[in-house]
C-alpha cells in the first residue's frame, strides 16, 4: 500500500494506493456519521461494504449529473439527519464522485468527505484533485466546487467488476499522465501493456500511484488551473469535441485527440517523429484508436462552443517531449487552417 499526500492552500488531501475497500472503517474521522453515495450499478456489487451505512443511491450516466440529482442528495441528506457532524463517502466512478464531492461540500456550507473511486477514470483522474461539480446549461462541469476529499481509496481490485470499455477508456488518462510528465512511465506502459490488459494487480497498482503523483504534482503548483494544470487537457481539446459528435468513450475520444496533439506538436513544434510512432503503438496496443472520420471543421465548431467563453485563441496542451508538455496559445485561424492535416496520419 501507497499513501500519497496532496497539499493544497486550505486542505491535505491522502491517497491511498492498493488500499483494500474494505478497509474503509479505518479512514473514517471519528464521532462523525458516515453517508454513503453510490450508484446502482456499483451498489450491486460492492454491497457487502456499503450497505452497512445509510445510503443515497444515484442514477448511473452522464445525465445525471445534475443540480436536480444534487437537490435530491440534500434532501436524502436532510432525511437521514446528516449535519455539520456527518461525513459523506462517494463509492463510485467520476460521474459518483463529482456529484457527492459537490453536494458535501455545498451541503450546509460544506462538510467533509472521502472517497472510494470504483474505475480506472476516477482513480487515476476525477478521484484527485478536488475539482467536482455537476453539468448545467449544455455544458459539462459547468457548476461546481475546488474542494479536496480527505482521503482517495484506490483499489485496483474492485477494476475486476468494472466492464471492459470502461477500463481501457481509463488507460487514455493514464497515457496522458505519461506523456505530459513522464517519460519513465511511458516506457512501463510499453513494456507491461499485457500485464495491464491482463489486470496483473501489482502492475495496476504501480500505473494507478504514478498516475496519481502526476496529477498530484500539477495540481499542487496550480490548485484553481491558472497555468500548469492546463497540460492536462492533453488531448482533450479535440478528444472533447470527438466525443461530444462522435458517440465513442471520453477515453477513446482522449486517445484520438492526443494523437492530433502529438501530430501536431510534431508538424509545429519540436516533437521527433518516431515520439509519435510510439504514441500510437502504445495507444492501440491498449484497444484505444487512434484516428477517426470526422471531419476538421466539425470537431473545430464543437471545439469551439465547448470553450464556454468567446476567445480567438485555443490554448492547446502539445508534447516537447514523451513527458514534457508545454501550454502554446493558437489562433482559431490557425488551426482552421491546419487541423485537417493533423486529423490522420499522413
Ligand atoms: N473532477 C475531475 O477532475 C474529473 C476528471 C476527469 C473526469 N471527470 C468526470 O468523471 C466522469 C466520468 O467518470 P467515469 O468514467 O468513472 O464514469 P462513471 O462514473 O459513469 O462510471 C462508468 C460506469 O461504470 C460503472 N461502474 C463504476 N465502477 C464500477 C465497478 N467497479 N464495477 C462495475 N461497474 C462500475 C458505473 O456505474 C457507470 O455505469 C465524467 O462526468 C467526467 O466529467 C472529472
Ligand atoms: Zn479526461
Amino acid at each position: 500500500m501507497y499513501q500519497l499526500k496532496i497539499n493544497t492552500s486550505r486542505s491535505t488531501s491522502q491517497v491511498l494506493v492498493g488500499e483494500s475497500y474494505l478497509n474503509l472503517p479505518a479512514y473514517l474521522p471519528e464521532n462523525r456519521q458516515a453517508v454513503i453515495i453510490t450508484d446502482s450499478h456499483v451498489r450491486q456489487y460492492y454491497r457487502n461494504m456499503i450497505d452497512r451505512y445509510p445510503v443515497i443511491e444515484i442514477g448511473c450516466g452522464e445525465e445525471h449529473k445534475t443540480i436536480r440529482t444534487v437537490e435530491g442528495i440534500y434532501s436524502a441528506l436532510l432525511g437521514c439527519n446528516a449535519d455539520r457532524n456527518s461525513f459523506i463517502v462517494a463509492v463510485g466512478g467520476g460521474i459518483v464522485c463529482d456529484v457527492a464531492g459537490f453536494a458535501a461540500s455545498t451541503y450546509m456550507r460544506g462538510i467533509p468527505f472521502g472517497f472510494v473511486p470504483t474505475t480506472l477514470l476516477s482513480q487515476v483522474d476525477a478521484g484527485v484533485g478536488g475539482k467536482n461539480g455537476v453539468n448545467f446549461g449544455g455544458y459539462k462541469n459547468m457548476v461546481g466546487t475546488f474542494s479536496q476529499p480527505l482521503f482517495v481509496i484506490c483499489d485496483a481490485g474492485m477494476l475486476n467488476t468494472l466492464p471492459a470499455k470502461e477500463f481501457v477508456s481509463g488507460l487514455a488518462e493514464v497515457v496522458k499522465a505519461a506523456a505530459i510528465k513522464d517519460g519513465r512511465l511511458f516506457d512501463y506502459l510499453e513494456q507491461h501493456a499485457g500485464e495491464i490488459l491482463a489486470g496483473k494487480p501489482d502492475v495496476l497498482s504501480h500505473i494507478i500511484l504514478e498516475s496519481v503523483k502526476i496529477k498530484a504534482q500539477v495540481v499542487e503548483h496550480d490548485e484553481r488551473e491558472q497555468g500548469e494544470r492546463r497540460i492536462l487537457n492533453f488531448g482533450h481539446t479535440f478528444g472533447h469535441a470527438v466525443e461530444l459528435l462522435g458517440g465513442v468513450s471520453h477515453g477513446e475520444a482522449v486517445s484520438v485527440g492526443m494523437m492530433i496533439a502529438a501530430r501536431w506538436s510534431a508538424g509545429e513544434g519540436g516533437l521527433p517523429a518516431d515520439s509519435v510512432e510510439r504514441i500510437e503503438r502504445l495507444l492501440k496496443r491498449l484497444g484505444l484508436p487512434v484516428s477517426t472520420t470526422l471531419s476538421a471543421g466539425d470537431i473545430l465548431q464543437t471545439a469551439l462552443k465547448d470553450k464556454k467563453r468567446e476567445s480567438d485563441v485555443l490554448r492547446l496542451a502539445l508534447l516537447e517531449s514523451i513527458g514534457k508538455a508545454v501550454i502554446r496559445p493558437v489562433s482559431v485561424c490557425e488551426v482552421n487552417e491546419k487541423l485537417f492535416r493533423y486529423l490522420q496520419n499522413t
